[in-house]
């Protein structure tokens, strides 16, 4: 019988860049979404790029019944659970919603996949974890804190799978803190598509580019960093996808469980960002300077070792890559899959 590896929030944008990376390593792929943030057309995007079928199933994570549908029709041995709702600013005006989708949700996944004793389980985490830090880059071992509901969900479920591993010690999961994912596959085909105004730097730029908006608001030039702008580790997405196929190799060979940094180890700033994109992609990107966002930290990067030692990856990508291929994406795509 096949073995299936199944995606939940396979069409959002990590899990797409993921679907295509682990199909195009030869996993059976099958993607649970109930599109909440995505559209189907990513994933016959994939298809068609890796000529690889994905079953491709509409459901919630936090639908138990068609869960175990789900498990019960194909032999999964691991999961890699993307779904979960993102944006920082709509948490804090709705948590309960964060907390029932992205916790509950984690929960009721975590539920089926024992009753079927499937126990890989590699989870997005974020560097959200670590709050404010007090220094960088960070690592794994740095106390972990919240500001808001969104980064409370993440922390919530690293604890409540720490928990689990003490309880049933024949579970491997990989907690993989993500830095900050911008670019997109180098086809142009897949990238980024998020909901109407971008909440993150670089579909921003991206937009204001392509002449969707007007001008960028750079958040704060007053930070303690070489030009006072926010300083990021931004990790191109194909990079990261790679990254899951290495903890899903590593989880065949090691139980418990295992927090992950997925970053480069390199901050640059927003108007690094700004400038890498321009000057790469010969195209104006008009900013003006604004107010600080609130809960915006100056500084956050990633001490990236642990990676290399325990799966063997690191980032491959330059910002060059980073810039230019979210700008192939951008301008071939104007509109994302609508376009
Ligand atoms: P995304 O919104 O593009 O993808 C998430 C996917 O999950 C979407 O396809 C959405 O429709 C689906 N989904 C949401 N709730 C669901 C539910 N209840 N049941 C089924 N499907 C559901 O986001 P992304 O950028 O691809 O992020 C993937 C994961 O990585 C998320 O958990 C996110 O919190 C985490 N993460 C993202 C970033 C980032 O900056 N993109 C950084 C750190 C961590
Ligand atoms: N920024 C601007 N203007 C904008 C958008 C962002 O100046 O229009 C600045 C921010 O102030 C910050 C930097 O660009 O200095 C990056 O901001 P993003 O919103 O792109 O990313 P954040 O680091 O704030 O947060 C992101 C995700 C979080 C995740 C975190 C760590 O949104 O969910 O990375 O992974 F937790």
């Amino acid at each position: 019988m096949n073995q299936y590896v199944l995606l939940t929030g396979g069409a959002g944008y990590i899990g797409s860049h993921t679907a295509l990376c682990l199909v195009r390593a030869g996993y059976n792929v099958i993607s649970f979404d109930n599109y909440s943030n995505s559209s189907p057309e990513a994933l016959k995007r994939v298809e068609q790029l890796s000529g690889k079928k994905i079953i491709t199933i509409t459901g919630d994570i936090r639908d138990q019944a068609a869960l175990t549908a789900v498990f019960s029709q194909y032999s999964i041995s691991a999961v890699v659970h993307f779904a979960g709702l993102k944006a920082v600013g709509e948490s804090t005006e709705l948590p309960l919603h964060y907390y029932d989708n992205n916790v509950a949700g984690t929960v009721t996944l975590c539920r089926v996949m024992r009753h079927f004793n499937v126990k890989k389980l590699v989870f997005s985490s974020s560097a959200t974890v670590y709050g404010d830090a007090k220094e960088v880059p960070i690592k794994e071992t740095s106390a972990r804190s919240a500001t808001n509901p969104y980064g409370q969900s993440k922390l919530m479920i690293e604890l409540i799978l720490e928990d689990l591993v003490k309880a049933e010690p024949d579970w491997s999961i990989a907690l993989l803190r993500y830095f900050n994912p911008v670019g997109a596959d180098s086809s142009g085909q897949i990238g980024e598509d998020p909901n109407g105004i971008p909440n993150n730097l670089m579909p921003f730029i991206s937009q204001v580019a392509v002449g969707k908006r007007e001008q960028l608001s750079v958040f704060g030039n007053d930070y303690p960093t070489p030009d006072g702008t926010g300083v990021r580790d931004y990790i191109h997405v194909v990079d990261l996808a790679l990254g899951h196929l290495k903890a899903l190799e590593y989880l065949e060979q090691h139980k418990g469980i295992e927090a992950i940094n997925l970053g480069t180890g390199v901050g640059y700033s927003v108007l690094d960002m700004v400038n890498a994109f321009s000057t790469t992609n010969q195209v104006a990107v008009p900013y003006k300077i604004s107010a600080r966002r609130p809960g915006d930290i100056a500084s956050c990067y990633a001490e990236p070792s642990k990676a290399k030692t325990l799966l063997g990856w690191q980032t491959e990508k330059t910002l060059e890559d980073m810039v230019r291929d979210t700008w192939r994406w951008q301008s071939q795509n104007p509109n994302g899959y609508q376009s």
